[in-house]
């Protein structure tokens, strides 16, 4: 397990619908079905919570979406949601593109770029324009390192359960603690310039300072950092691996490669993208499905039962965690004809009929799906079908996707790719 977590939970799986895993002395059950995915997930909160390891976000999230659970989560889901309408989803793809050209303008012919730090870059600079209508570009190297710092630190806590407490006076809990405060500085600074100002600025932030629940309340100070952090951090570095994968895969692939471009070149021709180009990049949509499936930026997600809970024919013990991995269940050759083979148009609509519901779900699922999910496929397509359209990114000799599994699931190494220019013309505005 601590060599390698997804060869550990792929072999796991071998031993049925359900396995049982004691990882260091805890007990966990992997699920790997896909109707005992449903039925677990569709629970609310009344049988599970989410896991220990969830939970430890909280030092960082606070009490935001992610974390929070119970009667505090219904409530802020519910205000959350508000920033999340497909009417408001619609107003972001203009951001969206912007950052993509912002990119663009730092892009040159034989150029040669770290691909999932490019992509980090760009959708946080996304993230920076929708949640908070402010340049985050000149921050993004700071936040970038203090996100890593966090990151590796909970790194060690998934492979560490003892863990000491966070004033803790060693090297490694003051990185994590400064990377924090530098974190919170950022997102703290801009909710007081626009509770000053008062401005609607028609970003998330406008929209969770307007929401007030049925009671006429709205969140308080505290509750608005939480869920700025939250989305800040959740709505970021998953997009980017899943946009840095893509393009991996596409250079693995070039006829695949070839029709992303074909098809951006015919929807956009020579204008800029707009959030109505979203449902015209059908082919560029299932490239980026078929890159989530083999390669979820989320990989595994988990619940702690709060009673004894019948699944599949057994009865799990109160206290077990249950797993569900996508890593695990997306590469199942039950769920998916030939699983390891990069093939998009599995998802063209009567193919993907076959494909149960939960077979596939890098979103998650049940009342805790992803409230992102819409805006990241809409950043996703816009972005890459942007991209494509004026470069061929061509990965260096030698290089291959080395995984390693964190917060989210990372590259473990660097990946250069060089930039070939299609010799287009920069796209003029719509
Ligand atoms: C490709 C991109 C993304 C992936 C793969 C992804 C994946 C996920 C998954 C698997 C969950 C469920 C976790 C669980 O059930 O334990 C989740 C929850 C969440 N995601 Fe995303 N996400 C993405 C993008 C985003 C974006 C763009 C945002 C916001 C701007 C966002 C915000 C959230 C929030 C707030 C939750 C918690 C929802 C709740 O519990 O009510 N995500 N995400």
């Amino acid at each position: 397990m601590m060599a390698d977590q997804l060869a550990y939970m792929t072999a796991a799986a071998e031993y049925g619908r359900l396995s049982s895993l004691p990882i260091l002395f805890e007990p966990y059950v992997l699920v790997r079905d896909p109707e005992l995915i449903q039925q677990s997930l569709a629970q609310g909160h009344t049988v599970m919570l989410k896991d220990r390891f969830t939970h430890e976000l909280g030092r960082v999230l606070g009490q935001g979406l992610v974390t929070s659970e119970g009667d505090l989560w219904r409530r802020q889901r519910k205000l959350v949601a508000h920033a999340f309408i497909p009417r408001r989803i619609q107003t972001y793809g203009d951001a969206m593109v912007a950052a993509a050209h912002r990119s663009l303008d730092d892009w040159s012919d034989g150029q040669e770029i770290v691909i999932h730090k490019a992509m980090a870059e760009l959708t946080l600079d996304v993230v920076g324009r929708t949640l908070f209508d402010a340049d985050v570009r000149g921050t993004a190297r700071e936040v970038g390192h203090a996100l890593h710092v966090i990151s590796d630190f909970y790194t060690e806590v998934l492979e560490k359960p003892i863990q000491p407490p966070e004033w803790w006076p060693s090297p490694r809990m003051f990185r994590f603690r400064k990377a924090v405060r530098n974190v919170d500085r950022i997102v703290t600074g801009m909710i007081e310039d626009r509770r000053k100002s008062g401005e609607d600025r028609g970003d998330l932030l406008s929209a969770l300072l307007q929401a007030q629940d049925e009671d006429g309340g709205g969140m308080s100070d505290e509750q608005l950092r939480d869920e700025c952090i939250t989305l800040f951090l959740a709505g970021h570095e998953t997009t980017s691996i899943a946009l840095a994968n893509t393009f991996y895969l596409l250079s693995k692939h070039p006829e695949i490669e070839a029709r992303v471009h074909e098809e951006a070149a015919a929807v956009l021709g020579n204008r800029r993208a707009t959030s109505e180009d979203y449902q015209r990049l059908e082919y560029t949509e299932r490239v980026i499905k078929e890159s989530m499936r083999l390669y979820p930026p989320v990989y595994t997600i988990g619940r702690q039962l709060l009673e004894d809970f019948e699944l599949g024919g057994y009865t799990i013990k109160k206290g077990v965690t249950l797993l569900f991995s996508q890593w695990v269940t997306h590469r199942r050759p039950e769920c998916f004809a030939h699983p390891l083979r990069f093939d998009p148009d599995r998802w063209l609509p009567e193919p993907a009929k076959a494909i149960h519901k939960y077979a596939y779900f890098p979103f998650g699922g049940g009342p805790r799906i992803c409230i992102g999910n819409h805006f990241a496929m809409m950043e996703a397509v816009l972005v890459l079908a942007t991209l494509i359209r004026q470069y061929r990114l061509e990965i260096l000799p030698g290089q291959t996707l080395t995984l390693k599994p964190s917060v989210t699931l990372r590259a473990a190494a660097d990946l250069n790719m060089r930039l070939v220019s299609r010799g287009s013309e920069p796209a003029r505005a719509a």
